[in-house]
């Protein structure tokens, strides 16, 4: 996203994050060499340094893709001394993908696997999540939040990606359905008092929301 940021600050940032396993650098290229939107390099960071500061280990995606930001988050999970994140796509494939990746990174215990429609799936979990990670088709975006709010532990942390939308959101004149739903959903947790929200520049914008206790 080059014309959102400084032509050097994403590759700066992403020079600051230490070194991943070999896996991980095998993700990484995967989405250069095939376009797909993963969280990024210091996204992923940013991920992982929040469910370790907040000791999270019970971890809820929505739109896992190939397991790249569940890594990250598998990775906090077992440095906060287990859990488990799930892990929720709704292409067969993708989650093949991911448990392969996961599997060589020595996660299989922690993570849960579902080929499914996220929102849903979340809903018919019966538990409360110390974090919970949405990146599913933007125009989901507005439905899945009070379904969050019913999964989310007060205390607990929402993080939600591409809440700039690649810059379109700035334009006023672009009233697109996508655009819409993050205006939506910004506004949702934005103005919301259960949550105390900061939309955070790194890439494509992740929004963190606090649910207040
Ligand atoms: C942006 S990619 C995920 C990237 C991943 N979070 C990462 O950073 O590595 C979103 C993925 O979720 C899938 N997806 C989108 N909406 C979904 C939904 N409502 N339920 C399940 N999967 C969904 C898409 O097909 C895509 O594979």
């Amino acid at each position: 996203m080059p014309d959102l940021f400084h032509p050097q600050m994403m590759g700066y940032l992403e020079s600051l994050v230490p070194q991943r396993h070999e896996v991980m650098l095998e993700m990484e290229a995967r989405a250069r060499e095939i376009g797909f939107p993963i969280i990024g390099i210091a996204g992923g960071q940013f991920l992982y340094q929040i469910a370790r500061m907040m000791k999270a280990t019970r971890i809820f995606e929505l739109g896992s893709g190939y397991g790249y930001s569940t890594a990250w988050f598998a990775r906090a999970v077992r440095e906060n001394g287990g859990g488990v994140v799930h892990h929720v796509v709704w292409d067969e494939k993708l989650s093949s993908q991911a448990k392969d990746y996961l599997g060589r990174l020595g996660y299989s215990d922690i993570v849960q696997f579902h080929v499914a429609e996220a929102v849903e799936t979340l809903k018919a979990t019966e538990e409360r999540f110390d974090l919970i990670f949405n990146d599913i088709d933007k125009v989901g975006y507005p439905a899945s939040i009070p379904v969050i709010k019913e999964r989310l532990r007060p205390g607990g942390v929402l993080l939600v990606d591409n809440m700039f939308l690649h810059g379109s959101i700035f334009d006023p004149a672009n009233t697109s359905e996508a655009v819409q739903a993050i205006r939506t959903t910004t506004k949702l947790l934005t103005q919301d008092p259960q949550f105390i929200s900061s939309l955070i520049p790194i890439r494509d914008g992740i929004m963190l929301s606090y649910y207040v206790p």
